[in-house]
C-alpha cells in the first residue's frame, strides 16, 4: 500500500494531517479532542496507530483492554443517529461504514 503524507494548518489554524490509502478504500476522518486534531485513517486501522501518527497521545497500560487506561469517548453517526460510547483506545479499530468519528480524550481526576 503507497500513502503520500502531508501536515499542516488548516483555514481555521486547526492542525490537519493527511493520509490517502492507495486501495481506493473510502477513508474516515478521526477528530481527536480536545486538541481539535483532525486526520484521515483507514477502517480497520487501530486507533492507537492513528493517534500516533496525528501525534495525539493516549495514555496507556495493559494493551489488551483490562485495565481502561486508555479510555476515550468516541462519537460518530451512524444511520443518521449520533452514538457516543466511552471505549478502550488499545483494542479499538477505525470502524467501518461512517465518514466520521470524534475521539474525546477527556482528563480523568481518578487516573
Ligand atoms: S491500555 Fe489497558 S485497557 Fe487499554
Amino acid at each position: 500500500m503507497r500513502r503520500m503524507r502531508s501536515s499542516g494548518r488548516g483555514r481555521q489554524g486547526k492542525r490537519l494531517v493527511k493520509v490517502s490509502g492507495g486501495n481506493g478504500e473510502m477513508t474516515v476522518q478521526v477528530r481527536f479532542l480536545p486538541d481539535d486534531i483532525t486526520i484521515a485513517a483507514e477502517p480497520g486501522e487501530p486507533l492507537l496507530v492513528v493517534a500516533d501518527r496525528a501525534g495525539v497521545t493516549i495514555p496507556t497500560g495493559c494493551l489488551m483492554g483490562s485495565c481502561h487506561a486508555c479510555e476515550v469517548d468516541l462519537e460518530l453517526e451512524s444511520a443518521g443517529e449520533a452514538i457516543g460510547e466511552s471505549i478502550c483506545a488499545c483494542i479499538t479499530a477505525v470502524p467501518h461504514h461512517t465518514a466520521a468519528i470524534t475521539i474525546n480524550l477527556y482528563a480523568d481526576p481518578t487516573w
